[in-house]
């Protein structure tokens, strides 16, 4: 796949220092208003903006050719572009998001040692206690997992980033929501129609469930609004997730074991009716929030003053 990583995100927010010291405490490491992963390096920015919303979002490529595919591509639905042979850049007029796709060498990740599990017959930890409950260190994402940003014109942004960029459809549900992949993750982009444009969620990649469960408990430790849904598992990607709410009202999401497709032939992208199911395989009840945003009404408000 030519398109190979969902490199870093630029966010914008009305209150920067505070939702800069939250994504600190998340477990990214600050520089300024740019947050680094362990093994993604600097992925996320933080900027002002007078509402919460997906600024700009980087794309790997392999190679200049990928560039000038990928410029071809956007040009050929009439998409403004802006580049050189390295990088393009063009404006998704609808959610508002800026996408930069630039030549980029690929993420590569050092595997996490499995740690012995006991089952039904297969007992392969002796006499000793879960590793994963004696872990004592602060929760560390490992890269930059997937966003979800709402538009109100879901299909013309569909529109640019598959047939423009290059994304890859993994699965849909119907009317709802396109996951769409830039790399072998399930899902890198989720795109959901709404009245307005804002940024639903990151998600980040921790090592396994224990690591959700960690992250988010020291999160909450303290501060329990922070709270969104979790623990749960996913039933479109698979994942393991818990949603918290950051100061600009934002949902930010550890993760863990998601669907990984290597091979495009191997995989059947889903066309789901929505349905809860959709949503998730199990976990608490959804709450409202998911689905509509507590500032939305804010959120169109200060659009229509724009
Ligand atoms: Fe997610």
């Amino acid at each position: 796949m030519p398109l190979h990583q969902q490199a870093s995100i630029t966010i914008g927010v009305p209150n920067v220092e505070e939702t800069c010291r939250y994504y600190a405490e998340f477990g990214l490491t600050r520089r300024g208003a740019t947050f680094s992963t362990t093994d993604g390096g600097e992925q996320l920015r933080i900027v002002e903006s007078p509402t919460r919303r997906l600024i700009e979002l980087c794309v790997g490529v392999d190679h200049p050719d990928d560039v000038v595919r990928v410029s071809d591509q956007l040009s050929g639905l009439g998409v403004a572009i802006e580049g050189d042979p390295s990088r393009v850049t063009a404006l998704e007029v609808h959610s508002g998001a800026r996408v930069v796709v630039r030549v980029l060498p690929r993420l590569t990740q050092q595997p996490v040692a499995t740690e012995p599990t006991n089952g039904p017959g297969s007992t392969h930890r002796r006499n000793g206690r879960a590793p994963g409950i004696l872990r004592r260190g602060p929760v560390r994402p490992r890269k930059l997992g997937h966003v979800v940003i709402a538009t109100p014109d879901a299909e013309a942004s569909r529109r640019f980033f598959v047939d423009g960029v290059g994304f890859k459809v993994s699965d849909e549900v119907r009317g709802l929501a396109s996951f769409i992949r830039c790399s072998t993750d399930h899902h890198n982009l989720l795109l959901q129609p709404a009245p307005v444009p804002f940024l639903h969620h990151t998600s980040w990649q921790v090592d396994d469930v224990d690591e959700v469960g960690r992250g988010a408990m020291t999160m909450l430790e303290g501060h329990p609004e922070r709270h969104v849904w979790g623990l749960g598992r996913h039933f479109i990607g698979s994942n393991f997730f818990w949603y918290l709410r950051d100061p600009a009202g934002n949902f930010s999401e550890y993760y863990s074991d998601m669907d990984s497709i290597t091979d495009d032939q191997l995989w059947s992208p889903g066309m789901w009716e929505p349905s809860l199911r959709a949503l998730y395989s199990w976990g608490p009840d959804v709450p409202p929030s998911m689905l509509d945003p507590d500032d939305l009404a804010d959120l169109m408000a200060s659009s229509h003053h724009r």
